[in-house]
């Protein structure tokens, strides 16, 4: 990207605006991802001027709403990645046929859709012994927390839920249909619990045998990334499963301390 050391400036004025206004830290997230977000914002208002929406920013709740949700993406699918869910499938089945309890943690789990898609795999393989699985989904969204706990998701003009869940065997048994809207059922929803937990700040949890980290660390900015693998190490059992999105790597100061499992569906075990 290339501006001018003044556009530089009312760049940095905007993210100081957020800083101070929006419930969101942009020194976590890389520039170009930044950038993306409030250029669309700024569309949006209909303005080519950083120093212009900086002023809508500081005048405008609104605006700062609109633009917290515009930073938070929170695109998620049920069963993302399809190929992945199948690596993941034979990961639960030896872990439920050896160990007591399998605790999974998705992190950053969204709307709840990746956590329930845990669940739902458990309780649809006939190998997973799904009252082994303990699922936690957590975010730094309250907004997508709450859609998580109520558990309902809509097909709309751009997303289709029914084609989200066809990796499933009978989709009926784990979600109650009413035209668009698609309620989780409390079979699912017994097995996850959700958290607010902020993966850079806030640090490691108990220890648990998988963690998917899918879809945020391409938004985070360098310098944060140590901390955040910092989490995720410290989070994971000695003999733990680390899944990340399909365009994510384990950065290659740490890569001696993961054996792929899977390395084209990014899942890696714990040395
Ligand atoms: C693109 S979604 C990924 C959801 C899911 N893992 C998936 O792959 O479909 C990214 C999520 O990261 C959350 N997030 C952003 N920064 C975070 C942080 N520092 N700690 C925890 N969650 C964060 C956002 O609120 C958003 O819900």
């Amino acid at each position: 990207m290339s501006r001018s050391r003044d556009e530089e400036t009312e760049f940095e004025g905007v993210l100081r605006q957020i800083d101070d206004t929006v419930p969101f830290e942009p020194g976590y997230y890389n520039e170009s991802y930044l950038d993306r977000r409030i250029t669309a914002r700024m569309r949006r208002r209909d303005t080519e001027s950083h120093a212009e929406y900086e002023r809508i920013l500081r005048e405008d709740a609104d605006e700062r709403q609109a633009l917290m949700d515009a930073l938070t993406i929170n695109v998620t699918e049920f069963f993302r990645n399809p190929e992945m869910w199948d690596v993941l499938r034979d990961v639960l089945r030896d872990r439920t046929a050896d160990q007591r309890r399998v605790r999974v943690w998705s992190a950053p789990s969204a709307d709840g859709r990746e956590p329930y898609s845990v669940a739902m795999l458990a309780c649809d393989d006939p190998e997973i012994d799904e009252s082994r699985v303990e699922v936690l989904g957590s975010d730094i969204s309250e907004e997508a927390l709450d859609n998580a706990r109520e558990g309902v998701y809509h097909t709309t003009r751009t997303t289709d839920i029914a084609e989200e869940l066809e990796p499933l065997s009978d989709p009926d048994e784990y979600v109650e249909r009413d035209e668009d809207a698609f309620r989780v059922r409390p079979a699912v929803k017994r097995l996850v619990d959700f958290e607010t937990h902020d993966l850079i700040r806030d640090g490691a949890r108990d220890p648990f045998d998988v963690v998917l980290c899918r879809n945020l660390l391409i938004y985070i900015d360098v310098d944060h990334k140590a901390a955040l693998f910092d989490t995720l190490e410290a989070s994971l059992a000695e003999d733990g499963v680390l899944v990340l999105g399909m365009t994510e790597s384990v950065p290659p100061d740490r890569s001696d301390r993961y054996e792929p499992i899977d390395k084209r569906r990014r899942v890696f075990g714990r040395r």
